[in-house]
């Protein structure tokens, strides 16, 4: 059993731009020990992890895996094949990415990915264990939005993915980040949030994110 599962709260953030901090920034606030890393050494994200997310360290990605059980992975798209296929072996890997033309150019593959663009993470990775979460709402949702266990007006995030005890374990780390957890299913029903699907840019409470995704369920 990882740390993960153990609800110790340890992160590890992989990309320091707009998602990576702003995640930072919550589980700090989260009471989380926070390791974020950029593409090149740790200095060159010095100053904007310490102005972002005071609190949290910055480090190369390789210290980053060896900080944490629970790693995000938030980089452009078109950039995670530049990670080494092994680098997360055993981890729990949160696929916060999504597949942007204007950004990562014209991937077909990206792009035409029939149960998602996370499948293809989890074949780049193939001894991690992949969750797709934390993608669907705007980044500064980690911050405005976030709100205590029970709270009025909590958003809720969805989890999926194949391995269950990932999922349940992604799914307490986004309780503790603020907002209400939906488990949606296998890794390919990640598909649902992404930039074309039902769920993607808008804030539901747990009960209406779930009857998008299980639509057979709660009409039963
Ligand atoms: N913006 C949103 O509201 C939002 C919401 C949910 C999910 N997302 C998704 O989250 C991902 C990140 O988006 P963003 O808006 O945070 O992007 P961003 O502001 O451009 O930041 C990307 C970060 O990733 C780092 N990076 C790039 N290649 C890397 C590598 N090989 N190893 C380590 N770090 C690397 C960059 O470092 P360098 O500067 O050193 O290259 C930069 O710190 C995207 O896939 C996006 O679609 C975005």
């Amino acid at each position: 059993m990882s740390s993960g599962e153990t609800g110790e709260r340890r992160l590890g953030i992989v990309g320091a731009g707009r998602v990576g901090t702003t995640i930072a920034r919550a589980a700090i606030a989260a009471g989380y020990d926070v390791a974020i890393s950029g593409s090149g050494g740790a200095e060159r994200i010095a100053l904007i992890v310490e102005v972002l997310a005071p609190g949290a360290r910055a480090v190369t990605t390789e210290e980053v895996v060896a900080h944490s059980d629970v790693i995000v992975l938030a980089v452009p798209m078109h950039r995670f094949r530049e990670l080494p296929r092994d680098l997360f072996a055993g981890k729990i890997l949160i696929d916060a990415m999504n597949y942007w033309e204007e950004i990562d150019g014209v991937d077909q593959e990206l792009a035409t990915a029939p149960a998602g663009t996370s499948i293809l993470v989890q074949e780049r990775f193939p001894s991690a264990r992949v969750v797709k979460s934390l993608n669907h709402i705007t980044y500064y949702k980690f911050d405005e939005g976030r709100r205590p266990h029970g709270a009025p007006g909590r958003i809720a995030m969805a989890a999926a993915g194949d391995d269950r005890a990932a999922v349940a374990a992604v799914m307490q780390l986004v309780d503790r980040l603020g907002f209400d957890a939906v488990d949606a299913g296998p890794l390919e029903a990640g598909l649902a949030l992404e930039p074309d699907g039902p769920v993607f840019g808008v804030s539901y409470s747990a009960d209406e994110l779930s009857s998008l995704l299980w639509p057979a369920a709660s009409s039963a």
